[in-house]
């Protein structure tokens, strides 16, 4: 097989805002998109039809550079690339001149048929973190991986690919950071010097162009906020959507949902969702009910409604071939299936049998599905799950023949997921006026939180796979991607009692919190564990619903600059080698303030890494110095949580559900700290596009301990917060301290065991409170 590899540079010259170069292989087109972000496209069939899946900015201005015989310089504020000529590399530095990525000087990027790679040269201690759903290290050195959107049931640990694609790492050496992201939905390798003598790090697809953004902010959050810029960010979620949710394969029957339901309520264990797995639908036919066990789903769901409980209910993208079955029908009328090049529609096996699949890449099929939601709206559906949709075939290999239009599967499988997601969001999203729909996907490619939220599939009931969980999740979260879940108990197999409790503690630390299992394993609702282990259980999920006015801050912080909800420990402590060390790769802040260490379900004590700071445990205010290792206590009643010092977190009373109103009294509890911080607080109704037109209560809390004092802004927008009263809840303060100032007024503290505090009343107006 030849190899090709970019040669001399025989032309170059800007064409409509971008630089466009040429060599005897291919051309190369440069466009800058923003002060830290340039996008090269390599292509060897330049085409007018730029489109993508995942991108949804255009360039931000007209390309200037400076030429001279031997190269090319590219500047922005925060970026330099220099492009050599002969032969033709690319080369990105700081604007001060320190390397940040280099074409490896013999290589750059070559051909072997259409499949395209580009090597680069690989920094002595450099890291890379990010892909997404990806098994094995946080730091991904050594390592290589394949993108190519599988049902992988049964994964192990190790297992790659998974579900989903995300072409996007993240690179960190002599104390820099970068960004890159190859938008190219073929088959996909990355390759982080795993293979290559620590010479090289390699990354390529199968076929299309090597396509890549390259970003230059020098912190990850400012790397995640321009990818997200690039690639949209999530909107608010429904409030609903961050409750409890319970979930198997499958409750059988309406009386079954409403049976589980019910038993929260009775139990007073707060949920807030139900599921209808599979066997909602009549012989797995998509947009239908079962008639026999679901026979009045208007009625189920009134009952549900009635107790505050909403229902999700799964959608595959199989639509079973049977004449007189509308889906069917209409999709062979309207030729809406994929096909083999000879036109006939592709049939391969899924849940329903013999299936066609929809051709989400095309706007009238992604209308056509979006409007077949009314049969799941009508009677209440809320929420809306896409399985399967890598897309899954029973014996996985469906042939590079079958096609979407134009493309083939080769080219276009990694999108699918998207698409589809896509196609629900966007129909589900009209049919509900204006309420938020939830959307949940198993497959995926960048852009995604644009429309869904994804949870990690078929994991496995052992403590393994729950801390594996965390870091997917964890890695997800580098994606900007920050609505994430995993099957709470694993979904194969039968959980311990104590991996159960185990696994739902950490649940509440995860950004969706679904408890899901597979048909035939046994029930895992949490009254199925016996008396004590359902109190603990039970106590965990109050828990989460105490935590949701920060819960719902940290998702606004998500939907307004991209980063996580769940952050690995090197979104902020990127230079730390310690973070990077398998015994603690696992820990992760939840928000900006909470720390997180997941121990396994046989472990009662764990080492903990606390970055530097000050550090409190959240469960006995124990206070810790950082950049150090501590022992924890881990038994099953108390994950070890740590709080870092000058943390701001609201919280509220325990409610059943998210539409319950508590007391009406926001908790805000202050963690001393010798450094200020500051909190954006954010609420809105969580059920409307509402705040998109400013009826939303927004307020930034600043501890600022060395002027003594705590600043609740004056609110911005104009929602009522559901909230009358403030607690001011302190932790850690000086003991001598009686009472506090109030907008000059002197009020009395009351002291607790753990923290003393007062109360005020709940004003729109700027609060100083002096201590
Ligand atoms: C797939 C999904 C799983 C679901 C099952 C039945 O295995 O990943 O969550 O329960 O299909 O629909």
């Amino acid at each position: 097989m030849r190899t090709q590899m970019l040669s001399k540079v025989q032309s170059s010259g800007e064409q409509s805002g971008k630089l466009v170069i040429t060599t005897a292989e291919a051309e190369a087109h440069i466009w800058v998109y923003g002060p830290a972000i340039i996008r090269v496209n390599i292509t060897k069939r330049p085409s007018a039809n730029d489109q993508s899946f995942a991108v949804i900015q255009k360039p931000g201005r007209r390309i200037t550079y400076i030429e001279n015989k031997q190269s090319i310089e590219v500047n922005t504020s925060d970026l330099k690339l220099i492009i050599t000529k002969s032969p033709l590399r690319f080369n990105f530095y700081t604007p001060g001149g320190q390397p940040l990525s280099e074409d490896d000087s013999r290589f750059g990027t070559t051909w072997q048929g259409e499949k395209v790679i580009t090597y680069r040269k690989l920094f002595a201690d450099e890291r890379f973190i990010g892909l997404g759903e990806k098994t094995g290290n946080l730091d991904r050195r050594g390592s290589s991986y394949v993108n190519w959107n599988t049902d992988a049931s049964e994964h192990g640990i190790k297992t790659d690919p998974l579900y989903k694609t995300f072409p996007f790492f993240i690179g960190i050496h002599s104390g820099c950071t970068y960004g890159l992201f190859m938008d190219n939905t073929h088959k996909s390798y990355f390759d982080f010097g795993a293979t290559t003598d620590e010479q090289m790090s390699w990354f390529g697809a199968d076929g299309g162009n090597m396509n890549y953004y390259f970003f230059g902010a020098q912190t990850i959050a400012g790397i995640l906020q321009d990818f997200t810029w690039l690639t949209g960010r999530m909107e608010m979620p429904p409030l609903w959507s961050l409750g409890y949710q319970q979930c198997r394969w499958s409750y059988m029957s309406a009386k079954e949902v409403l049976k589980v339901a019910h038993t929260f309520r009775k139990k007073r264990i707060p949920a807030d969702v139900m599921y209808c797995d599979i066997d909602y639908m009549d012989h797995y036919k998509i947009f239908t009910w079962n008639p026999e066990t679901f026979p009045d789903p208007k009625a189920m769901m009134d009952e549900l409604k009635a107790i505050d409980f909403k229902l999700v209910t799964i959608v595959d993208p199989g639509i079973k071939v049977e004449d007189g079955y509308k889906q069917y029908n209409e999709g062979v009328a309207n030729k809406y299936f994929a096909t083999y090049p000879n036109g006939e529609n592709y049939v391969a096996k899924v849940w329903p049998g013999r299936c066609h699949f929809p051709d989400f890449y095309r706007a009238d099929v992604r209308e056509w599905w979006g409007k077949a939601f009314s049969a799941l709206t009508e009677p209440g559906v809320a929420g809306f799950w896409n399985d399967m949709n890598e897309p899954a075939a029973w014996g996985q290999n469906i042939p590079g023949l079958v096609h979407f239009g134009k493309q083939s599967i080769p080219e276009v499988r990694n999108a699918y997921g998207l698409e589809m997601a896509r196609a629900t969001y966007q129909g589900t999203k009209k049919l509900l006026g204006n309420k938020r729909p939830f959307v949940l996907t198993r497959a995926a490619y960048p852009g995604v939180q644009r429309y869904s939220a994804v949870w990690t599939g078929d994991n496995s009931a052992n403590d393994a796979h729950m801390l594996l969980g965390a870091r997917l999740v964890n890695s997800i979260g580098l994606t900007g991607v920050a609505f994430t879940g995993v099957d709470i108990g694993g979904f194969t197999g039968n959980p311990t009692p104590e991996l159960m409790v185990r696994w739902n503690s950490l649940g509440v630390y995860t950004p969706m919190f679904r408890n899901h299992a597979c048909i035939g394993t046994i029930y895992r609702e949490p009254w199925r564990w016996g008396k004590k282990n359902e109190a603990i259980i039970k106590k965990d999920i109050e828990h989460r619903y105490c935590l949701l006015p920060y819960i719902y801050s940290s998702f606004y912080q998500a939907h307004q600059t991209g980063l996580p909800v769940n952050r690995t420990l090197a979104i902020d402590h990127t230079h730390d080698d310690k973070v990077y060390d398998g015994n603690y790769q696992t820990q992760f802040l939840f928000g900006d303030a909470l720390l997180i260490a997941p121990a396994a379900s046989t472990e009662r004590h764990i080492k903990v890494y606390l970055p530097q700071g000050n550090w409190y445990r959240l469960s006995t205010h124990e206070k810790l110095k950082g950049g150090k290792v501590h022992k924890a206590d881990a038994p099953l009643t108390d994950l070890p949580v740590f709080v870092k010092a000058g943390a701001i977190i609201p919280m509220q009373d325990v409610v059943q559900s998210t539409a319950g109103h508590g007391c009406g009294m926001l908790k805000l509890h202050i963690w001393y700290g010798k450094e200020p911080n500051a909190f954006t607080y954010y609420e809105d109704d969580g059920i409307t596009y509402n705040y998109e037109k400013g009826t939303y209560y927004k307020r930034i809390i600043s501890f600022e301990p060395v002027k003594n004092r705590i600043v609740l802004s004056a609110v911005e927008g104009n929602f009522e917060s559901r909230f009358t009263q403030v607690k001011l809840v302190l932790h850690g303060f000086n003991t001598k301290l009686k009472a506090i100032n109030v907008n000059g007024e002197s009020i009395k503290l009351q002291e607790k065991k753990h923290g003393t505090s007062v109360t005020v009343p709940n004003n729109r107006m700027e609060m100083i409170i002096e201590f």
